[in-house]
Parts: C-alpha cells; sequence; structure tokens
C-alpha cells in the first residue's frame, strides 16, 4: 500500500473544476482582493472533463475511494453532472461528494442526481440576512442557500451544512441555525482556519469547538450532547448527538488538529496536485498530461509525491510561519 512518510495511505481526492465563484466570503475570497478586475484562470487552462478522468483514474489505481468536487464553486462548471457521471463509471470509486453554496442547486440537483451524486455539501454561515449577507460579500440572502438544500432534498440527494464560525461575526446564531437545520441536514461547525493569503486570520477570531457545543445547548432545552463513532477513519468532524439523535459535527482544525490521519490529495482546477491544504507549492500534472505522459509514468509521478509527503501544517500552526500559501479558491478547502 502506498502511504506517506508518516505513514498515512492516500484515500481521498478532492477535485477543484472552477476557481470562480459567484459569492465572495471575507474568509475565503474577499471582495477587496478578488473585485471585477481579478484575473481567474481562462478556460484553456483548465483540466478538460477527460484530463480529469484520466488522473482520477490515476488516484483510484494508487488507493482513492472518495472523491470530492470543489472550486471555488463547482456548479459554475459548465456541464458538472457529465463530470460526475464520468467519475462515478471508475471501478472502485466508492464516494462521490460535492462542496457547494447551493445557490445553483434549484437549477442543477436533479441533473446531478441522475448523474448519480448521492450526496452535497452546502456552505452556509449565518440565517440572519444581515450577517449572512455581509459574510458572502454580495448581500446575498441566506434564504437562496435554503431554498439550494430544499432543492438537492427534492432531488433525493442527502445534505451535510458547512459553518465557518467567526467570533463577533455569526457565533450569536449558531444555534437556531442548527435547530433550523437539523431535520434536513447534518451540520458542521468549522473553526475558522488561516487559509489563504487575504483572509485576516487570527487566533482571536476563532471560537474552539468546544465552546460551540456548549452555545448549542446554551438555554437548556436540549439534553445534553455525547460524542458518538466516526463514520469511518479519518473523518474530520467529530460527531456528537442530543438527546433526541440530533447530530452536529464540529470540525475543530484549530484546536484539535487531525493531521494524523490525513489522506487527503488536492488537485486544482488546472492540474497542479497539493499534499496540504496550507500547502505553498504543488506538482503540475497538468504538464506530465499534456506532455503525452503514460498511464504508468503519471502513476509514477503521484506514488512519488505521496511518498515523499511530511504535511502536518495544523499540528505545527504556531510554531512555523508560510509565506505564501495557496489560495482556497484554487483547492476547494
Ligand atoms: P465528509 O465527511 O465526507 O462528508 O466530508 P469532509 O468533512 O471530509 O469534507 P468537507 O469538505 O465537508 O470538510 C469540511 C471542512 O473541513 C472543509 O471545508 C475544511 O474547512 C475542513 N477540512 C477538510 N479537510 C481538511 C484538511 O485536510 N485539513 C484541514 N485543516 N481542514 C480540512
Ligand atoms: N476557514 C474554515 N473553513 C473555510 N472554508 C473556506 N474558507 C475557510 C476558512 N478560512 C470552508 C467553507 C466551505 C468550504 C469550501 O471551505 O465553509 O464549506
Ligand atoms: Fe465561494 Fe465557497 Fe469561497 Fe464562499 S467559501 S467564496 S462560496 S468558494
Ligand atoms: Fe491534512 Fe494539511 Fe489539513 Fe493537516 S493541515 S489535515 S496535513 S490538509
Amino acid at each position: 500500500m502506498l502511504v506517506d512518510r508518516l505513514g498515512r495511505p492516500l484515500r481521498d481526492l478532492r477535485i477543484s473544476v472552477t476557481d470562480r465563484c459567484n459569492l465572495r466570503c471575507t474568509y475565503c475570497m474577499p471582495a477587496e482582493v478578488f473585485g471585477p478586475d481579478y484575473a481567474f484562470l481562462p478556460r484553456t487552462e483548465l483540466l478538460t472533463f477527460e484530463e480529469i478522468e484520466r488522473l482520477a483514474r490515476a488516484f483510484v489505481d494508487l488507493g482513492v475511494r472518495k472523491l470530492r468536487l470543489t472550486g471555488g464553486e463547482p456548479l459554475l462548471r459548465r456541464d458538472l453532472p457529465e463530470l460526475v457521471a464520468r467519475l462515478g463509471r471508475i471501478a472502485g470509486v466508492e464516494d462521490i461528494a460535492l462542496t457547494t453554496n447551493g445557490l445553483l442547486l434549484p437549477r442543477l440537483a436533479a441533473d446531478l442526481q441522475r448523474a448519480g451524486l448521492k450526496r452535497v455539501t452546502v456552505s452556509l454561515d449565518s440565517l440572519d440576512p444581515e450577517v449572512f449577507g455581509r459574510m458572502n460579500g454580495l448581500n446575498v440572502h441566506p434564504q437562496r442557500v435554503l431554498d439550494g438544500i430544499e432543492a438537492a432534498l427534492q432531488a433525493g440527494l442527502s445534505v451535510k451544512v458547512n459553518t465557518v464560525v467567526q467570533r463577533g461575526v455569526n457565533d450569536e446564531g449558531l444555534r437556531e441555525l442548527w435547530l433550523a437545520l437539523r431535520e434536513q441536514a447534518v451540520v458542521r461547525f468549522i473553526e475558522f482556519m488561516d487559509v489563504g493569503n487575504h483572509n485576516g486570520w487570527n487566533l482571536d477570531a476563532v471560537v474552539p469547538s468546544r465552546e460551540v457545543l456548549a452555545r448549542l445547548i446554551a438555554d437548556g432545552t436540549s439534553a445534553e450532547f455525547r460524542p458518538v463513532n466516526p463514520n469511518y477513519r479519518g473523518e474530520v468532524a467529530a460527531r456528537y448527538v442530543d438527546g433526541e439523535g440530533h447530530e452536529v459535527g464540529l470540525i475543530s482544525s484549530v484546536t484539535a488538529p487531525f493531521c494524523g490521519d490525513c489522506s487527503r490529495a488536492r488537485l486544482s482546477a488546472v492540474g497542479v496536485l497539493y499534499t496540504c491544504l496550507f500547502a505553498s507549492e504543488g506538482t503540475d500534472l497538468r504538464a506530465a498530461l499534456r506532455a503525452g505522459a503514460s498511464d504508468a509514468a503519471l502513476r509514477a509521478q503521484i506514488a512519488g509525491v505521496w511518498q515523499d509527503r511530511r504535511d502536518r501544517y495544523s499540528e505545527e500552526r504556531g510554531e512555523i510561519t508560510r509565506a505564501h500559501k495557496v489560495e482556497m479558491s484554487h483547492i476547494g478547502g
């Protein structure tokens, strides 16, 4: 089995299909940086669906079992359901997921389901129109995301919700959000992270997960939460249920890093392979692809990168500073 220098296998591949997004979340693509003149990638630079499929097969041959499509906002990529169908036909793929802001789900959920998608993860940070409008940078109303979630459920997809928590920004409405969504979706609260180079991260803005959990039970109407076993080894979210069996997930990359089990590789929309969310450099697989590399050569290149991997950024945070990190919009979280 292929393992990295810390003994971690390669299990997950997260594939970014575009660097564009129809939101400007302050913690990811702040509007001051990603403005009207921002140079997004031209279409010819992006991997084609054929190229993505070919690389995905190479990764699956090396042990990957789970694929996740990300962006930017993946639903902005034309004909995305076709890519889902192609990836679903690869023998060995056990799970395909999609991370989206939900805005285009009313248009696309049914096609995605027909293409074989079973689940989506929708980002939603607040139900308060003012708070969410500010956080998404474009004053988009939370109802539009709720409509997307509803469309996904109607189409037969299961839904998880990701909420990035920032102190003094959206930390007042966490319980309300969880109560409103817990019957339809598994909500996961994420500690605000120092991804990319522009989101003004500082430790004071992080609400530790244990505090989030305390806030969910703050008014005492819900029974205590108890931890439940992970769904699979290396699950990023720690799962809890309340007395009525309602689940909540806590993703504690800052206060309880999970690098020890990290089996995730990330492929950018232009085909650069990153072995960590906080990497500063990657490996250009598109160059090899377009130079006519054989499947065996691609596999060997990827295996070499993985065998050399020693990333554990979240565990080292505080000890090291990294001058330049890959942008979230290039590797989708
Ligand atoms: P499933 O358990 O398969 O539903 O997905 P997941 O929780 O692994 O994936 P998802 O993309 O929903 O992860 C949720 C969030 O956790 C991401 O948006 C990131 O903010 C964070 N996250 C995911 N993977 C990593 C990782 O490898 N390192 C760090 N530091 N954070 C991660
Ligand atoms: N910290 C934590 N999570 C983040 N995401 C984006 N930026 C950050 C950050 N700075 C998450 C979003 C979304 C996914 C794409 O990544 O919530 O679910
Ligand atoms: Fe777009 Fe998602 Fe980043 Fe928000 S977090 S700007 S929705 S890619
Ligand atoms: Fe994996 Fe890097 Fe995240 Fe650690 S910080 S869990 S090594 S992606």
